[in-house]
């Protein structure tokens, strides 16, 4: 089943365990689709906003073919909370009844650790695509890729586009956005890419604003809050697209060049 909004719609049938690395405390559900998933609740203290930064910059990495795992609207119904027995868990279940994202899960995959380097390509996109998305978490102590059956994927975008967080006291600026420096020296694959500030225009030229806006238009309607200066889900949606395309029209501020 498709949402309106495009990602697909699963039921979680059963809750597995808790990932213990992940400080949201996200955890394995295996779900109707015969599917097993990396929950982010949306009962943890982050909120929805993150899982709207992991919907939307998921998928601006697809269009830039950096392999991401693919996701999904996950139900959570009340009767998988009451059959926890740990007391925390059981909480975030409960304060999780309703929708979430569920993450592929891929088995069998290794945390990043610099013995399997992408290829330089990869790196500069994956470095390119953090720094349009402004995301600070991909370091060395918290380096949010996986090596899977050869490949390096990119998880865990919940800290990209922390301009939101600021949405509620403040209007949307695409200008301030736009001008927003990008630190990319610790990211963890500064040093296997190069210059990534001659790979913008071939990147930049896969998002247009039709790509970024089908992107947008894929996040759950009910997940995008309202604010005083964005009165409904519509307003939020074009505040995203019109941060991300001012973002994406001027460089300058932002784009890495060669690692010095
Ligand atoms: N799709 C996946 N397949 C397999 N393992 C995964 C997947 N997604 C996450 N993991 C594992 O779970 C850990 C935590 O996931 P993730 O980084 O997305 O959560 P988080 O709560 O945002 O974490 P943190 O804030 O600690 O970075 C990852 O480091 C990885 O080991
Ligand atoms: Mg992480």
């Amino acid at each position: 089943m498709l949402a309106p909004d495009g990602l697909p719609v699963v039921t979680a049938t059963r809750y597995v365990t808790p990932l213990k690395e992940g400080g949201s405390l996200p955890g394995i559900v295996e779900a109707s689709d015969d599917g097993t998933y990396v929950l982010k609740f949306r009962g943890a203290g982050q909120g929805l906003k993150v899982l709207v930064a992991e919907i939307v910059v998921a998928g601006l990495a697809a269009l830039i073919e950096v392999p991401v795992p693919a996701l999904a609207v996950v139900h959570l119904d009340a009767r998988i909370a009451k059959y926890e027995a740990d007391e925390e868990v059981q909480d975030l279940l409960t304060a999780s009844v309703g929708t979430n994202l569920g993450v592929d899960f891929l088995p069998g995959s290794l945390g990043y650790d610099g013995s399997q380097p992408p290829t330089v390509d990869l790196a500069e996109r994956i470095v390119w695509l953090d720094a349009v998305t402004a995301n600070v978490d991909r370091t060395w102590s918290n380096p949010n890729l996986l090596v899977w059956r050869g490949r390096t994927w990119a998880i865990d975008h919940g800290a990209a586009l922390y301009f939101h967080h600021s949405w509620p006291s403040r209007p949307p600026s695409p200008q301030r956005f736009a001008a927003q420096p990008f630190d990319a020296s610790r990211h963890v694959l500064r040093r296997v890419g190069g210059d990534v500030s001659r790979r913008h225009t071939e990147l930049a030229e896969r998002l247009t604003p039709d790509a970024v806006s089908t992107v947008v238009e894929s996040v759950p309607t009910e997940w995008l809050e309202p604010t005083a200066d964005l009165p409904d889900a519509a307003a939020v949606r074009t505040a995203y697209r019109e941060m991300l395309t001012a973002r994406l029209a001027s460089p300058a501020a932002w784009l890495p060049g060669a690692p010095s």
